[in-house]
């Protein structure tokens, strides 16, 4: 057997977990076509740290002799030393649980063999699937927060500049900048709690429900739990092999996610525009063209915007995989770790490169001031002061549109018209009111006039500034109240070496 071939599903020395009722060899394109160890390896440590747990509860409850439990937690420990520092290659097996399986008996031998006791690679395939999702959302929600705590960076940074706001993507009403990033901010808030959400429903164990009706060995499925640190145990055996809805959650969050890094991206690259002219994006961050020696694409933001696609897509693959599968375990789920992988590895590199691109943007001041004028951005507020000064809504609607036509006709702005022009309009006006009519149509005048809660004026956003300092603070503690599991503190840490060394990412 050359190199090409070792440790392919068609080498003889292939691990598999059955034979006894087989007198026929798999065939190698099967066998190719069968195997998830390309894209299951990287639920190594979840699956070994689940075997560590079930084989100290199988031992301490009597069901397997205590030393044979012993020497097969003290291997798997060796076996997870070994992965992690990229010695041990995961290679020349089925599925992760053969190969852990297979490594294991290579090191120990027969004591290997009594630690699939009381459970079937049903109840471990998704408890490993859950206990590395909970992994990985500690860490998205953590990335979710750092991408929050730039945009209120960049909100305190720029307390009093405005922008147009825009509705139907026409100048509508002046905001301020800080008030439309925080949008984002309260986008991204919402999407952790989603995601906190999703780690409760996922934060159950599988394990102990065997292949589909559970076990006739007296396990104490509760110790399993606490080692794994799940904060608790499934119902119904049939369903818990069965059920990925919170893998579908988790995707579904993952999604909206990308939706909303997606709506920024999206206004990114428009702002960047010289249509736009809003920001400038630092050359760290953008990419030249091949043949248009002037251009300066952002791409990265470009990019964020168009891989929002690939979450949508495994959202869909997980439910189209599902939908009518009859209880409880088939085939079909191997495909669900693809999709939940893609979706992690894709909201956590769009979390990073969006903080990047947001560090490196730079508001144009002047653009955006030349763009307050114009848009007659101010007429609302016209409407709304002659509606304080008593004047029906309506009547003051179509008074403040005759005003914007006549200040368009004058070439002015309608904080540059004089109270006497005011005064023509309506004979509400008195030279006071007139004079406070072309303030409060003015951009700062427009802003400072939004107090309602939620609003765009200044002090509001001040409010809501503190409003989200406290909800990220929150966000934070339950990241660090997150429990390790007691089997983790003894294994080897997760990060011995250098990332490209780690043997978790890609096949
Ligand atoms: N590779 C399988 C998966 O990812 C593991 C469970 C296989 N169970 C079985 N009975 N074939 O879903």
């Amino acid at each position: 057997m050359d190199d090409a071939t070792r440790g392919r599903p068609h080498d003889p020395a292939w691990a598999r977990l059955w034979g006894g009722r087989f007198r026929g060899e798999l065939d190698p394109q099967i066998a190719a076509f069968t195997t998830s160890l390309p894209v299951d390896r990287r639920l190594y440590r979840a699956d070994i740290l689940g075997s560590i747990a079930h084989a100290t509860m199988l031992g301490r409850r009597g069901i397997i002799p205590a030393p044979d439990a012993e020497r097969i937690v003290q291997g798997l420990r060796e076996i997870l030393g070994e992965i992690d520092a990229g010695v041990l290659p995961i290679q020349g097996a089925e599925d992760i649980h053969t190969f852990v399986e297979a490594a294991l008996r290579a090191r120990i031998g027969e004591p290997a063999g009594r630690l699939h006791t009381a459970r079937s690679r049903n109840d471990q395939v998704a408890t490993d699937l859950r206990f590395y999702l909970k992994g990985e959302i500690v860490k998205i929600v953590s990335r979710t927060i750092a991408l929050q705590q730039v945009l209120l960076a960049l909100a305190e940074a720029h307390p009093s500049v405005i922008i147009p706001g825009y509705t139907h993507l026409q100048r509508a009403q002046p905001v301020l900048l800080a008030h439309h990033l925080l949008a984002y901010l309260w986008m991204l808030q919402r999407d952790v709690e989603r995601l906190r959400d999703a780690f409760v429903r996922t934060d159950v164990l599988p394990l102990g429900s065997a292949a589909l009706a559970g076990t006739p060995h007296p396990v104490d499925r509760q110790m399993v739990a606490e080692l794994l640190a799940f904060a608790r145990v499934s119902e119904n055996s049939l369903d818990a092999t069965a059920d990925r809805d919170f893998a579908v959650e988790f995707v579904a969050a993952a999604a909206l996610l990308m939706v909303h890094l997606s709506r920024l991206a999206g206004e990114i690259v428009l702002w960047a525009t010289s249509e736009f002219g809003f920001v400038e994006l630092s050359d760290t961050i953008s990419t030249g063209s091949s043949i248009m020696p002037q251009k300066k694409n952002p791409d990265a933001a470009e990019l964020v915007r168009g891989k929002a696609a690939r979450v949508l897509g495994d959202l869909t693959t997980l439910l189209a995989m599902l939908r009518g599968l009859p209880l409880a375990y088939n085939s079909d789920m191997q495909e669900d770790k693809e999709a939940v992988f893609d979706a992690i590895d894709t909201a956590n590199a769009s979390l990073h490169a969006m903080g990047l691109v947001l560090h490196g943007i730079r508001f144009n001041r002047e653009v955006i001031d030349a763009r307050l004028r114009g848009g007659f951005m101010g007429a609302t507020e016209i409407a709304d002061h002659l509606a304080r000064r008593g004047l029906p809504f309506r009547q003051a609607h179509e008074l403040a549109g005759r005003i914007v036509l006549y200040a368009q006709e004058q070439g002015k702005e309608l904080w540059e018209l004089s109270p006497e022009e005011y005064r023509q309009f309506s004979p509400l006006l008195d030279a006071a009111a007139a004079a406070a009519l072309a303030d409060a149509a003015s951009p700062t005048g427009a802003v400072a006039s939004k107090r309602s809660a939620g609003g765009t004026a200044p002090e509001r956003v001040a409010e809501q500034l503190g409003a989200a300092r406290a909800a990220i603070a929150r966000s934070l503690s339950w990241v660090a109240a997150v429990p390790a599991a007691p089997v983790e503190r003894e294994a080897p840490s997760p990060h011995p070496g250098p990332a490209q060394a780690r043997p978790d990412h890609g096949a």
